[in-house]
């Protein structure tokens, strides 16, 4: 009965405190610009109409997230081509995830890079929230590792390099991403990757230990045990990564968290001399096992990073510049996995969106046409306007 009255209120606008309406906020204010502005004047420049969904075809699922599905999709204006990350308000709200979905999209305004995964829009409608982001059409990194199974060294060190670029640009924004792990590593077509899912990302302060987010088996020990943590957390998550596609598995194992933070307390793991592959050398040992130091203030971050003997005399403005070949290039279009297309089993908790639906994502909206200043003044204005057209006109 709950749900059927939540499904009901989301689906048809009803509003608790105000009268029924089905005008959705969202929807692009062809009329009110009209109303306001008069047919036949020419757009100005900041009136580019609100983006929606229906400006986009949406043509295949290219990955699967918490929330929703991630799409590849073409911006039906000039056929230029994006992914879409679609997320159940839903389940957002039953999850308690509000505020980390609010914190991804403020953080994308702010940071862009050939690094990352930059957010071009982001919008809203009754049932579901959008973010329009590039589109890395190659897959990501535990797709592939899944089915090669390892790495080579030398593919290794190119996608460490792409992601020590990344993490210097987004540290330098002060931020700390919290959550490097392979599913969140993207290859573009010609084998670049970059860093996307914001989600739990922070801007670094000094008292965060009660924030411990992340995925286990990529925590570093600060984040697994409460401590405050700083921006080592994401070089120690780049260390496991690197160790695994070495070795084929973990440095610290455990099937869930608490058994994994045991094997982090137990003992500090290194890579023994026996243990290096066939042609992976010393130096790529060693660098991983200054990356996957227990204690943050003996593991190798911030500058001292490139300098290692390992990646020392990488050429990093060809890499800056994208025209250094990748050693690995992911070939054809469809590298996802296909369970991407299956449903979720987790239950949705309908008692947490009594409070919720109506203005949770209130701020959300994104065109990186129109600067920030613009776009909430012109929101604003518009919005005022317009619950004053709507009074007079009792819609
Ligand atoms: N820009 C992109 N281009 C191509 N594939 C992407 C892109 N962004 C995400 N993906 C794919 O979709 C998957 C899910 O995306 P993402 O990690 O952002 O969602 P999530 O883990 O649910 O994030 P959140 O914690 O915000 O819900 C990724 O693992 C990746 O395979
Ligand atoms: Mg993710």
């Amino acid at each position: 009965m709950q749900r059927d009255k939540i499904l009901y209120r989301l689906r048809s606008g009803y509003k608790s405190q105000s009268k029924q309406t089905n005008v959705n906020p969202e929807r692009p204010l062809k009329f009110m610009r009209n109303y306001l502005y008069g047919s036949r004047v020419s757009k100005p420049q900041d009136l580019v109409s609100y983006i929606n969904k229906y400006h986009f075809s949406f043509e295949y699922i290219i990955g699967r997230g918490g929330f929703g599905r991630v799409w590849k999709v073409e911006l039906k204006r000039n056929k230029k081509e994006f992914a879409l990350k679609e997320m159940q308000k839903l389940r957002v709200i039953s999850k308690r995830s509000v505020h980390s979905i609010m914190n991804e999209r403020k953080l994308l305004e702010k940071l862009k890079s050939p690094f990352i995964v930059n957010m071009h829009y982001a919008f809203q409608d009754r049932e579901n929230l959008y973010l329009v982001m590039d589109l890395l059409n190659g897959g990501d990194l535990r797709y592939h590792y899944c089915k090669m199974k390892r790495f080579s060294e030398e593919q290794t060190k190119f996608i460490v390099c792409c992601l020590i670029l990344g993490l210097e640009y987004i540290h330098s924004s002060g931020v700390i991403h919290r959550d490097i792990k392979p599913e969140n590593l993207v290859f573009d077509s010609e084998g670049y990757v970059r860093i996307t899912d914001f989600g739990v990302a922070r801007v670094l302060t000094s008292d965060n230990s009660r924030e411990t987010s992340g995925t286990p088996g990529y925590m570093a020990p600060e984040v697994l045990c409460r401590l405050n943590h700083g921006f080592q957390v994401d070089y120690f998550a780049l260390g496991v990564i690197a160790y695994e596609f070495m070795l084929g598995r973990r440095p610290y194992l455990g099937r869930n968290r608490k058994e994994i933070r045991e094997a982090v307390l137990a003992r500090q793991v290194q890579v023994k001399p026996s243990e290096i592959p066939e042609n992976w050398s010393f130096n790529a040992a060693d660098f991983i096992n200054r990356l996957i130091q227990r204690k943050p203030d003996k593991r190798l971050s911030g500058t001292e990073i490139k300098k290692h003997p390992w990646i020392a005399d990488f050429d990093w403005n060809r890499l800056l510049n994208k025209t250094l070949r990748a050693p690995f290039v992911p070939k054809g279009k469809e590298n996802f996995d296909q369970r991407v297309n299956s449903d979720w089993k987790d239950e949705i908790d309908y008692n947490l969106m009594q409070n919720y639906l109506e203005n949770a994502f209130d701020g959300y909206y994104y065109d990186k046409r129109v600067s920030k200043s613009t776009t909430e003044t012109r929101r604003t204005s518009i919005v005022s306007r317009r619950s004053e057209i709507l009074s007079r006109l009792d819609f």
